[in-house]
């Protein structure tokens, strides 16, 4: 069993790696982030709540955020496994995160931190685009599309950049995300199970490293 959280700033690989994880373990990807864009875009009360702060890179309140993971795994098809990709991100997040994994009884089994350089992530993320039917994630500089302006998953063609991926937003995300990252790794490193993997090697390379971990259980 797999009950994984990936950890990571901004840009750090964490969707990206999780792609990859899906394919090979069959476990669901929870990403606070793709959830929050969701309602967004169907403009449900946490959507509208959710967009005043994503829009300025800022972080959704703890508790809206953690209400929506405990729902999120509540359905079944978390019980083989899970990726939390996004959450938590602050150690309120993550104790709030205890007592949801409790309650459901699907305990923990890894945290993984990615692992990558700011200047790199900037760059990452200034590059980064998105197909507009299916989400398919792709980078300008490290991971095009093999035919230039066609998806390689779907085979469409309209692509988009993410409102917070422009350079006045990602400058405060970061900050933000920063600020949250090191204590949330201290409390996983108290607990013993947090691994680290470097992060600004191949897509292929890190995927490689975080089967290792996971594969070790
Ligand atoms: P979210 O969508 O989670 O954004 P994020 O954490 O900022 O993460 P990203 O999706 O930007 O990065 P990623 O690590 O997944 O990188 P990716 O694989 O795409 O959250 C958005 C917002 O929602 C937050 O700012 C916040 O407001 C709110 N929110 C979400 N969760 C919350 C929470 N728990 N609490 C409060 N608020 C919350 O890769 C990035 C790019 O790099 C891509 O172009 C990719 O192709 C490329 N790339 C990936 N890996 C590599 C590699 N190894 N080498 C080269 N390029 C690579």
């Amino acid at each position: 069993m797999i009950n994984l959280i990936l950890l990571g700033l901004p840009g750090a690989g964490k969707g990206t790696v999780s792609e990859r994880i899906v394919d090979k373990y069959k476990i669901a990807h929870i990403s606070t982030g793709d959830m929050f864009r969701e309602a967004m875009a169907n403009k449900t009360p946490v959507g509208l709540e959710a967009k005043s702060y994503i829009d300025q890179g800022n972080l959704v309140p703890d508790e809206v955020t953690a209400k929506l993971v405990e729902e999120r795994l509540k359905q079944s098809d978390t019980d083989k496994g899970f990726i939390l990709d996004g959450f938590p991100r602050t150690t309120v997040q993550a104790e709030l995160l205890d007592g949801i994994t409790k309650r459901l009884d699907k305990p923990l089994t890894n945290v993984i931190a990615i692992d990558v350089d700011e200047d790199v992530l900037i760059k990452r993320l200034s590059a980064r685009y998105i197909c507009k039917d299916c989400g398919a994630t792709y980078n300008k500089i490290s991971n095009p599309t093999k035919v230039e302006g066609t998806c390689d998953r779907c085979g469409g063609h309209d692509f988009f950049q993410r409102e917070d991926d422009k350079p006045e937003v990602v400058k405060n995300r970061l900050e933000v995300n920063k600020k949250m990252n090191a204590p949330l790794r201290d409390y996983y490193e108290k607990k013993g199970i947090l691994s680290v993997v470097n992060g600004e090697q191949s897509p292929e390379q890190v995927f490689a490293d975080v089967d290792k971990i996971l594969s070790k259980d």
